[in-house]
């Protein structure tokens, strides 16, 4: 088939069919993350951030699970659920951030700081959260240090996260580790301010992987899930977004009374725009790409996640 924007249309929607009938055929449910292509994002049953993707994870009825987002978001869904098959469409969909830190290493930081308790963000591997005292999301990470009765608290992997939760949680002394998201990391402050010149009525919201001198710079710091909020109660009418493009879809779909501005070009996450139709019907129809967990490593990382979870929303 030649290409034209008429035979995309007629493959995208031969791909939605098929994807409709494998989903009704073995039973599946399609999670996605905000960061997700737009057509991801309009094919799925729940879209969202880390924490509302994790805690779905914990109430969906079907046997597979076809995650669309990077490795350890899967990897998650499958610590939960091991009684579900959860299938990533695209195996090399990683997260360098998560990479940064590997569980020898944290537990040489542990062993340097035996009084600290240990939390990491959800961007790490199941055998750093099977290291780790709970986890936490961009949305909850504040609530889960000051829910920890120690003083020190060693925070993993993500620095500027870290760095802004110890701006907000000043009782607490925070052990950071080096680990950045490569995509925030790229938005820099002169962007944000030639932003604000060219939408000078615009609020600023930023992500809190973004370099401190950015988030200084912000209206609202928030998880991707916490923009959506913000925006739709908000009366202001214009928003500068300070995370990856993704986001705009749905902020303009949801609010189109309201314009949204992404402040530089270099905010897309190349590991999630990796999913296609393409292959989420590859994945389902041959159910390849499962991700797994050791048993005695999920348990582990279950309490992690599971103590996030009672954190943020009780037993
Ligand atoms: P959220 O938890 O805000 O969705 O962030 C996910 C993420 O990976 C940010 O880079």
């Amino acid at each position: 088939m030649p290409y034209s924007e008429e035979n995309d249309k007629k493959y995208r929607q031969e791909l939605e069919k098929e994807i409709a009938r494998l989903k009704k055929e073995k039973n599946a449910i399609i999670l996605a993350h905000n960061y997700q292509r737009e057509e991801i994002q309009d094919i799925a049953d729940i879209v969202g951030d880390s924490l509302q993707l994790a805690r779905a994870a914990t109430k969906v009825d079907a046997d597979i699970i076809e995650f669309c987002g990077v490795r350890f978001m899967a990897e998650s869904a499958s610590i939960l659920n091991p009684d579900k098959k959860v299938l990533l469409p695209v195996k090399e969909a990683g997260c360098p951030l998560a990479d940064m830190i590997s569980p020898e290493k944290l537990k040489a930081l542990k062993a340097q700081h035996p009084d600290a308790a240990c939390v990491c963000y959800v961007n790490s591997s199941a055998e750093v959260k099977a290291e780790s005292d709970v986890a936490c999301t961009s949305s909850n990470a504040i609530e889960v240090v000051r829910s920890l009765p120690n003083k020190r608290i060693i925070f993993v992997p993500d620095e500027n996260l870290a760095k802004y939760v110890q701006s907000q949680v000043p009782e607490k002394e925070i052990i950071m580790w080096k680990g950045f998201c490569p995509t925030h990391i790229r938005l820099s402050e002169e962007e944000v301010i030639q932003a604000k010149k060219e939408h000078p009525k615009a609020l600023f919201l930023a992500h809190p992987e973004c370099k401190p001198e950015v988030l200084k710079l912000a209206d609202q710091v928030c998880s991707t899930g916490g923009m959506f909020k913000y925006a739709r109660a908000s009366k202001a009418k214009e928003f500068i977004i300070g995370t990856e493009s993704g986001m705009l879809y749905r902020l303009k779909k949801e609010n189109p009374d309201k314009n949204f501005y992404l402040p530089s070009e270099h905010l897309v996450c190349a590991n999630m725009k990796l999913t296609t139709l393409g292959w989420i019907a590859h994945s389902l129809e041959l159910e390849v790409n499962e991700i797994r967990v050791p048993e005695e490593i999920r348990v582990k990382a279950k309490k992690s996640l599971d103590r996030m979870l009672e954190i943020t929303y009780g037993k």
